[in-house]
């Protein structure tokens, strides 16, 4: 039978996550939420965060879905247990298939993770790289999210600002890192752009890529095999900014938006 799956981030970031799963399995079906009305969660607190997020876990649990992925690293670091409690269905974060892949492959086994501010402050990824042996240096990077949100992913003001955070990190802490883990949905698309401006024997790990093999790990591949699958989008603010965000994170244009509003 074909695989309802429901993904729930902050916004248009999660999309990034949604590509990869759509990758892995075509056939099935899909609800993806962004709580666009309270983006960004990164300069959020715990208790905000973990509300909103169990608002639209419940949400897309209303819709039929048999597993929820929390594409939102913010959401996952601060928010992942109290989700889980939250509703029946099984959950996957974004923090633990990025760290295990960064474990797998790191030789120096040192490895900075670039995220939001939320994300760094609680540490998540530190504990989850330091199970698996993996010395993590976390570095916010609060500029990225509105310079990616700008559509600014090619340019020479995000170079610059990426150089500075990425010079300060890997030319001071993390001078033997070998992986830089993209711990926030929205760095993917600065993927091509922190290429050149890491250094060579930097390996660079997207979360969107591992999460993506996890699901397919844990519903077995042919859930989701054969023609695309359907897919519904769901925001709870401008249906418009969605559409034109949206197509950049997906990689494809989006049809099907509805506002919804999950406030209590
Ligand atoms: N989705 C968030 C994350 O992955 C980034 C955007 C936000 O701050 O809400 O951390």
């Amino acid at each position: 039978m074909t695989a309802v799956i429901g993904v729930f981030d902050s916004g248009f970031g999660g999309l990034t996550v949604l590509r990869e799963l759509r990758r892995a399995l075509p056939g099935a079906n899909y609800h993806y939420f962004g709580d666009t009305a309270h983006l960004p969660y990164g300069a959020k607190s715990v208790r905000t965060v973990a509300k909103y997020a169990i608002s639209a876990a419940h949400f897309l649990e209303q819709q039929g879905i048999e597993m929820l992925v929390v594409a939102c690293n913010t959401a996952t670091a601060l928010a992942f247990d109290d989700i889980r409690a939250a509703v029946k269905v099984p959950v996957v974060g974004v923090v633990e298939p990025g760290a295990q892949r960064a474990a797998a492959i790191s030789r120096t086994k040192k490895a900075v993770v670039a995220a939001t501010e939320a994300t760094v402050a609680s540490h998540a990824y530190q504990r989850a790289l330091e199970r698996l042996g993996v010395e993590a240096t976390e570095k916010a990077c609060p500029l990225f999210v509105p310079l990616v949100e700008e559509g600014w992913v090619e340019h020479r003001v995000t170079e610059e600002v990426a150089h500075i955070y990425m010079d300060e990190v890997f030319q001071d802490g993390a001078r033997d890192a070998d992986v830089l883990v993209l711990g926030c949905t929205h760095y993917p698309l600065l993927r091509p752009l922190l290429r050149k401006v890491v250094p060579p024997r930097v390996e660079i790990v997207d979360s969107a890529e591992s999460t993506a093999a996890r699901v397919v790990e844990l519903l077995g591949k042919d859930r989701g095999l054969g023609q695309p699958g359907d897919l519904r989008c769901y925001a709870t603010d401008s249906v418009e900014k969605f559409r034109r965000l949206g197509g950049k994170f997906l990689g494809c244009p989006i049809e099907n938006i509805e506002l919804v509003d999950i406030e209590k």
